[in-house]
């Protein structure tokens, strides 16, 4: 399942979530890339321990855990810290599938990478290209979004980023493992509690409704891991 989340950040928070990460220094995105990705990886990033990018991840953590529709669609039991890249120049990040399991840094915990999700904090009038493009069973999907938005999508998917060829894309990413490992339980659970919200203001005292939510709760019961 692909997902939009709109306004994630306001269009001026995604400014100053630009404007402090634009001081900060950018480096080889290379450099955190396993062999394989190193070859198709043609970006810059922010050094995960740089006081602007912890400044900025911090702000986004603060919106994901209030952004309901995020944590409804995502279930999320643990959320690697966002960290920062850049494509200017030309830049592209070529066909790949993302690491299954990634380190939380500073922790000797590790977080399996379910979900990957992309927060754009750059006007789409400010560059050209750059467009994520993700397959999945259903064809391919481009995706480009304002500032301040941000998409889902499974973390087994393939995907690369488009160059860009006129300004600087600068986005967060990160990944989420997700109490319901697998995505089509994932997206069922998504379908259902999207439903008895909508059901909700029209009929909130229907018996059938507390039945379905009563649903809702045993499936996750069934499929959730805490
Ligand atoms: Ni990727």
């Amino acid at each position: 399942m692909l997902l939009t989340i709109p306004d994630l950040l306001t269009a001026e928070q995604a400014r100053q979530c630009k404007a402090v990460l634009d001081q900060a220094p950018w480096t080889d995105g290379r450099l955190t890339a396993g062999a394989q990705a190193a070859r198709a990886k043609h970006n810059e990033q922010v050094p995960a321990d740089h006081k602007a990018a912890q400044q900025v991840a911090n702000a986004l953590l603060d919106a994901l855990g209030g952004n309901m529709r995020f944590v409804a669609a995502a279930l999320p039991l643990k959320v690697l810290p966002p960290t920062f890249n850049r494509y200017t120049g030309g830049g592209t990040y070529g066909n790949h599938i993302d690491n299954a399991i990634r380190n939380l840094p500073g922790t000797p915990h590790k977080v399996r990478t379910d979900i990957s999700a992309t927060v754009f904090l750059t006007d789409p009038a400010d560059y050209d290209g750059g467009e994520l493009v993700i397959e999945d069973t259903y064809g391919t999907h481009q995706v480009k979004l304002p500032a301040g938005h941000m998409v889902l999508y499974p973390g087994t998917s393939l995907h690369r980023v488009t160059p860009v060829t006129r300004g600087a894309r600068v986005s967060a990413f990160f990944w989420v493992q997700s109490m319901v490992r697998d995505a089509t339980q994932r997206a069922l659970l998504w379908e259902l509690d999207t439903a008895i919200q909508a059901l909700h203001p029209r009929v909130p005292s229907d018996p059938a409704l507390v039945q379905l939510t009563g649903v809702y709760h045993n499936l996750l019961r069934q499929w959730a891991e805490t």
